[in-house]
């Protein structure tokens, strides 16, 4: 077991962070146990980088580091959004600056209309995108607008999900597992949704067991093996890495 190292290394750096979203050594425990050893990598503006590994390797924890959401807590390192750091905000002004945490259980809340559930995401007066522009996005979210979301399907909940961090006006979005559970089709049509937001200029975090699915439409990728970077690359490097993709993605 590591100690916890000094909270204040790295800051205002800002001005040199390396990229759009810059990750720079940063470390997170859950109580005691070092989750998130060390680990930094950057995502440039516009571009989908999946974030992949075995089960346990911390790609969630990642994820909720990124979002400073209260656990784990992140006890040594940096994390810059536009030159911002997001150290010592919390989850909801890391939020506010731009950040979009689609948790794995997609979190709808029960008793809304899939309509009520977008217009409580939306801050007023709405700057992110406004609700018929995501019916245009989701088509199948505007013929269910008065449907409670929780009664959706698991692909029509996960689109929810998405819409709900875009009706805010994110900068990046972090999306844990989006596939999950979806049948191969609607898969498909997730991807699509997720190749006009990129066209949008919207920078994301695909963390996803499919990796084939993943890798298809990622730009770059970051593979994390208990709690470390162990490939920072090219989709294409790690399509072409027979060993890679037989250690750590056994595809
Ligand atoms: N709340 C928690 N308290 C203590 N340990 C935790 C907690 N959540 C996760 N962990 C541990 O942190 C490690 C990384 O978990 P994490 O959920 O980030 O992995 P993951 O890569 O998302 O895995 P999966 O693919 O199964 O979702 C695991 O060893 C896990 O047991
Ligand atoms: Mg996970």
């Amino acid at each position: 077991m590591n100690t916890k190292p000094d909270a204040s290394h790295g800051k205002n750096l800002a001005a040199n962070a390396p990229a759009f979203l810059s990750i720079w050594e940063m470390e997170s425990y859950y109580g005691e146990s070092y989750i998130v050893q060390n680990i930094s990598f950057n995502v440039h503006e516009g571009e989908i980088l999946a974030l992949l590994g075995r089960n346990g390797a911390g790609k969630t924890s990642t994820l909720r580091s990124i979002a400073r959401m209260d656990d784990p807590q992140v006890t040594h390192g940096e994390i810059w959004l536009d030159h911002v750091s997001l150290h010592d905000k919390s989850s909801y002004e890391a939020a506010q600056l731009g950040i979009g945490l689609v948790p794995e259980d997609r979190s709808i809340i029960a008793g809304l209309t899939v309509e009520e559930n977008l217009q409580l995401a939306q801050i007023a007066p709405p700057i992110g995108w406004s609700i018929e522009r995501l019916y245009e996005l989701f088509p199948r979210l505007g013929e269910r607008r008065k449907q409670e979301g929780i009664t959706l399907s698991g692909g029509e909940q996960q689109m929810l999900a998405i819409a709900r961090a875009l009706a805010r006006d994110i900068k990046v979005l972090l999306l844990d597992e989006p596939y999950e559970g979806l049948a191969p089709v609607i898969v498909d049509e997730i991807e699509k949704t997720l190749r006009i937001i990129k066209a949008q200029g919207i920078t994301t975090i695909l963390v996803e067991q499919n990796a084939v699915r993943a890798l298809a439409l990622a730009d770059r990728a970051v593979i994390l093996d208990t709690g470390g970077i162990v490939f920072d690359g090219s989709a294409a490097e790690v399509l072409e890495n027979e060993e890679l993709r037989a250690e750590y993605l056994a595809i």
